[in-house]
């Protein structure tokens, strides 16, 4: 385990021990003694060649992970390429309804058979023109006389697993993993109620960011950072309100809401005219027709009462139902390695998180957003990704709306972060008991896999 031993106090698999409620257990802890320094995570699994090169035996090559939306990929013969580190896989739809994953690799002579998405009959191999069919099989050999030697039979492009789950397709190069569906844990169940099956990808933008994938993703699972990190939405934001979600058992699912429409207890005493007008300034959403808060009402109850006439308006369904949090609040979870689905219905984002090639400080920060399908299934054509190169930001994506803004102020840090913990001489970060918890259960996660 890479985990610091000296950690003081209970891990988190305390919590897992039938605590249900893990925020009162884990802030009961004790304070180290004074001058104590506090280790949790060790920090070279950010930078270290090492680890990253383990990282893609141990996680990339063994976990599920998301290759793309089933919309994408609509037609027989539609192909996504789903890269991570050294690894190309085709990602196709091979038969009505059926995906499959090759290897994108020419069984000849190794050249890679597809260099991006599209749609074909066939993989023909552009060197010397080795073909294989939709369902993997070895078809063509030209000059087929010069290889006595080779049975066409045995010759199939190897494959990796492929499942789906709410309109996303999922990979997984180990032939012997865990199926998706025990994969997924509670999630589905969780999600019973958000159709992501029902949406389509309306945005979708990609940016190389200037840290370690896992640090990107760390920036978008907690609270605490906003704020110093995102002062304007104080507001309108309940930062330290925000509750955070891990359940005994559970390895590779987190979660944590936060609530929109009231102020944070750091500007407790704001008016409610000022919370609305802050959330409408920053959040094009809520622009419109004035939102008049009368006596007895509140600036939340006003608010989600506006999300749920929106949402019912460009959805075309009645979301009239819908509670303040579902129309509201920011409710996000992350699947182990690397994917972070929102539930709810005000903010329907999911981000996903690799390495940048092979280089342990880059990586590729995604965001989308899936939005309704219209009540007969209709949509319009998904969105195509849109790469932002690491001097770009994502306020250059009109896409994003005020999501750019917030996701500009975490890349800052982030860049600080990396360089930050190269510089350091303290051997691990230290976390938050509860604050934190998410990403403290992530590396319990993460160091169990590294560790088999
Ligand atoms: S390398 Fe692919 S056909 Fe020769
Ligand atoms: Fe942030």
């Amino acid at each position: 385990m890479d985990i610091i031993a000296q950690r003081p106090g209970p891990s988190v698999q305390t919590v897992f021990e039938g605590d249900t409620n893990p925020a009162p257990a884990l802030m009961r802890q004790e304070s180290p003694a004074a001058g104590q320094s506090t280790a949790d995570v060790s920090i070279e699994r950010y930078f270290s060649r090492e680890w990253h090169e383990k990282e893609v035996e141990k996680v990339w090559r063994k976990t599920w992970q998301l290759a793309c939306r089933v919309e994408e990929i609509p037609n027989v013969g539609d192909h996504i390429v789903y890269e991570i580190v050294h690894d190309s896989l085709i990602v196709v739809h091979a038969a009505p309804g059926q995906y499959r994953a090759y290897i994108n690799s020419c069984l000849h002579r190794g050249t890679l058979l597809r260099t991006e998405g599209g749609c074909v009959k066939q993989f023909r191999c552009p060197f010397h023109g080795f073909t294989w069919s939709l369902d993997g099989k070895l078809i063509t050999i030209p000059g087929e006389w010069d290889f006595p030697h080779v049975d066409k039979a045995t010759m199939s492009l190897p494959e990796a697993k492929v499942g789906t789950w709410g309109g996303f397709v999922f990979v997984n190069f180990d032939p012997d993993c865990e199926p998706l569906e025990s994969y997924l844990e509670n999630l589905p169940e969780h999600f019973a109620a958000f159709d992501l099956e029902d949406r389509y990808k309306a945005a979708h933008v990609a940016k190389i960011m200037p840290c370690n994938w896992k640090l990107a993703m760390e920036a978008f699972v907690e609270a605490y950072h906003v704020a110093f990190a995102h002062p304007q939405v104080l507001g309108y934001y309940g930062d330290t309100n925000t509750q955070y979600d891990v359940w005994p058992g559970v390895r590779h699912v987190s979660r944590m809401i936060s609530v929109q429409g009231v102020p944070s207890p750091a500007v407790a005493d704001l008016p409610p005219e000022k919370t609305i007008e802050q959330m409408r300034r920053d959040v094009p959403f809520f622009a419109g027709k004035p939102i008049e808060v009368g006596a007895g009402e509140t600036a939340r109850g006003k608010l989600a009462e506006r999300a749920r006439e929106k949402i019912s308006r460009s959805s075309g369904r009645d979301m009239s139902a819908l509670s303040d949090t579902e129309s509201l609040d920011l409710i996000e979870y992350m699947l182990f390695p690397n994917m972070v689905p929102w539930g709810g219905q005000a903010l329907p984002i999911t981000y996903r998180f690799r390495p940048y090639k092979d280089d342990p400080e880059r990586s590729i920060m995604e965001i989308m957003f899936l939005f309704s399908k219209a009540p007969d299934g209709s949509h319009p054509e998904p969105a195509t990704m849109r790469m932002l190169t690491e001097d770009q930001k994502w306020s250059d994506a009109p896409e994003l709306g005020s999501a750019a803004m917030v996701a500009d102020q975490d890349t800052d840090n982030l860049m600080r972060i990396q360089r930050g913990l190269r510089t350091s001489r303290k051997p691990g970060v230290t976390l938050a008991r509860y604050q934190e918890s998410r990403i403290r259960h992530y590396h319990e996660t993460l160091d169990a896999y590294m560790a088999r």
